[in-house]
């Protein structure tokens, strides 16, 4: 079986082949995996511009697809079925991606898969990782997601956490933004908190203590979701508050690169921790036999070396995506079309884009 997998969700358009192996430990492999990311064109105006994003996907799509069929030494008649991320994600952006994908399919009369881009994350994680021990917690943080999961067998997701306002990836962005740094922020602030100290400034993170009485139960999983919630906007508000406390104290425009480096490294240092003490605490109290990191901040160097610290000690797996899989591309979104085409899963022709897809 090979497969193409198309994502288009965000500001990456990307196309990838993922084949399926004779081996029963990695039954997946990467044949190609393209990215064209839009970052140059967003970054002038400091975050993605939805209508410009779903423009450069209508014009970077067949090259990139292109790209992924030569790279992989495939033709357009080699491939066996199409996936695609069906959402959430801007919804311009998804369409383009699920046009194409829809056109292609019906065009080589092969199944068309729909994905959710974060099962896509989630299988990043056995796609570099083969299998891994279940139940899994795994942990999806992105610059749209900040989700726990819990996969108690291969393809089934539950979810068991999310953050109740800003994503994780989004808070980076933010605090890069009142710095005065580059976006996409995350690398940034990584890059920036080696140089400081992460107990500089004491930043809070807001921890759920009961469950939210007004949200409706999360289908399929009767625990105390409400206590792995999560909450990012108002350690973005502190920082803010921060910076403009102490350039009114010291008459300043811009704080000096050190300290710069020092709210960097207290930021990160307090994100890390909330997100690894309730992934942690939920893999205690489910019983998890591995615990799994994915999205766009699973490229944090401290997450990736705190989450393994954390891991050594508790003597739990941890597992995380290569850095080209971590954020945004379609070789997760083949991985995941596999997944669902394995439980019988395709899409009629009149599949739809949706931009609040739930999992
Ligand atoms: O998964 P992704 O590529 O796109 C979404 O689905 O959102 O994640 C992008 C997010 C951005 O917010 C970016 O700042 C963050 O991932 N990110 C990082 C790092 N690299 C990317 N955040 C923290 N540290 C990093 N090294
Ligand atoms: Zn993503």
């Amino acid at each position: 079986m090979r497969i193409l997998g198309v994502e288009t969700s965000c500001d990456e358009t990307a196309a990838a082949v993922v084949v399926e192996t004779a081996e029963a430990e990695r039954p997946w492999a990467i044949a190609s995996s393209v990215i064209a990311s839009q970052v140059e064109i967003h970054r002038e105006w400091g975050g993605v511009v939805p209508e410009l994003a779903s423009r450069q996907h209508v014009r970077d799509i067949c090259g990139v697809t292109e790209r992924a069929l030569s790279d992989a030494e495939l033709s357009w008649t080699d491939l066996d079925a199409v996936a695609v991320t069906q959402g959430p994600g801007l919804v311009g952006s998804l369409l383009v991606g699920v046009a194409f994908a829809k056109s292609l399919a019906l065009t080589l009369r092969v199944p068309l898969v729909p994905v959710h881009h974060l099962a896509g994350h989630i299988e990043s994680l056995f796609l570099h990782n083969g299998a891994l021990p279940l139940p899994a917690v795994v942990l999806v943080v992105s610059g749209g997601h900040t989700c726990l999961y819990l996969v108690p067998t291969p393809g089934e997701y539950r979810l068991i956490g999310r953050t109740r306002d800003d994503a994780a990836g989004e808070a980076f962005d933010k605090v890069a933004k009142v710095l005065g740094l580059t976006y996409p922020g995350g690398p940034v602030v990584d890059r920036m908190a080696r140089a400081g100290n992460p107990r500089a400034v004491g930043f809070p993170v807001a921890r759920m203590t009961h469950r939210d009485r007004t949200r409706p139960p999360t289908p399929g999983y009767a625990g105390r979701a409400g206590m792995t919630d999560f909450s990012f906007s108002g350690i973005k508000t502190a920082v803010k508050r921060h910076v403009a406390g102490r350039l009114a104290e010291t008459g300043a425009d811009a704080l000096p690169e050190a300290e710069l480096a020092d709210i960097c490294a207290s930021f990160q240092r307090a994100v890390v921790d909330a997100l690894l003490d309730r992934t942690f605490e939920a893999a205690r109290r489910l019983g998890a036999r591995s615990v799994g990191i994915a999205g766009g901040v699973s490229a944090n160097s401290r997450l990736r070396e705190d989450a393994a610290t954390r891991g050594d000690a508790r003597g739990l797996p941890v597992f995380l995506p290569t850095l080209a899989l971590s954020t945004d591309n379609a070789a997760m979104i083949a991985a995941a079309g596999l997944r669902q085409l394995a439980r019988g899963v395709t899409a009629a022709p009149d599949l739809n884009a949706d931009a609040a897809l739930s999992l």
